[in-house]
């Protein structure tokens, strides 16, 4: 038979192309780690990593269903037609009823032992043609061992924070002073997340910064001209 080639390209991420593949019932996604030596093996560990989230959080809903490891290393899914989420797609008719069924989803991952840990990610979390949400990639998911140490049950319960506080920041598009008494207790910021904040403002701040001097510069430069 020949090789059916790797199919059509969807994206190119973190843990290395994504591949659309077959046609009707049969269309699967394809995860292949890609890159030199070194950055195939760390693919190669986040897909097995993910693959092990997917035999645990298998049957829940808006999640795809994994067809398994193939001899390459590539992540077999099924495909789930969606748009990716955004704040003002049109797609997202009942926000509502989006976010609730998106906290189903999280808390049925949790109770199966699986913190996502990149939901903040555009691209790890689409909309269904029914307006549902589809909740993608696994490759950062912290799995919960029965009989794990401390750290486990501590990286844990930090990964678990990070999907609500996604949540929260989502639902309410980051106007944290809207959050509902009822959902206060979802937003529990992490160290983790606080530090990054922080790298994230002085970034800005110093990018603006430095945005600013180019302008004054040409505006300048002009005036000279
Ligand atoms: N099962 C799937 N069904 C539909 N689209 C998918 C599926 N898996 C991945 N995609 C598409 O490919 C993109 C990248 O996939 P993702 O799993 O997030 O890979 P990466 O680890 O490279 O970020 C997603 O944003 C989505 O558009
Ligand atoms: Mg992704």
């Amino acid at each position: 038979m020949p090789d059916p080639g790797p199919g059509k390209f969807l994206s190119h991420g973190y843990q290395g192309a994504v591949y659309l593949r077959g046609t009707g019932a049969d269309l699967r996604v394809v995860k292949q780690p890609m890159g030199g030596p070194l950055a195939r093996r760390l693919r190669g560990a986040m897909l097995r990593r993910e693959h092990a989230a997917y035999q645990r959080i298998a049957g829940i809903q808006g999640i795809p269903r994994c067809f398994g490891l193939q001899d390459d290393g590539s992540l077999m899914l099924e495909y789930l037609p969606g748009e990716a989420y955004r704040e003002t797609v049109p797609a997202l008719k009942e926000r509502e009823r989006f976010f609730q069924l998106l906290q189903r989803q999280i808390i049925a991952l949790h109770v199966a032992g699986v913190a996502h840990a990149d939901l903040k990610r555009r691209g790890n979390l689409l909309i269904s043609p029914d307006g549902d949400p589809i909740v993608l990639d696994f490759g950062s998911a912290v799995l919960h061992k029965p009989g794990g140490g401390w750290w486990n049950r501590f990286l844990f319960r930090q990964a678990c924070r990070m999907d609500f506080n996604a949540w929260i920041k989502l639902k309410y598009r980051r106007r944290f002073d809207l959050v509902s008494p009822e959902d206060q207790r979802y937003y529990r910021p992490t160290a983790v997340e606080g530090i990054a904040r922080v790298v994230r403002r002085t970034w800005r701040k110093l990018t603006a910064r430095r945005f600013r001097k180019a302008w004054r510069l040409r505006r300048k430069q002009r005036r000279d001209a």
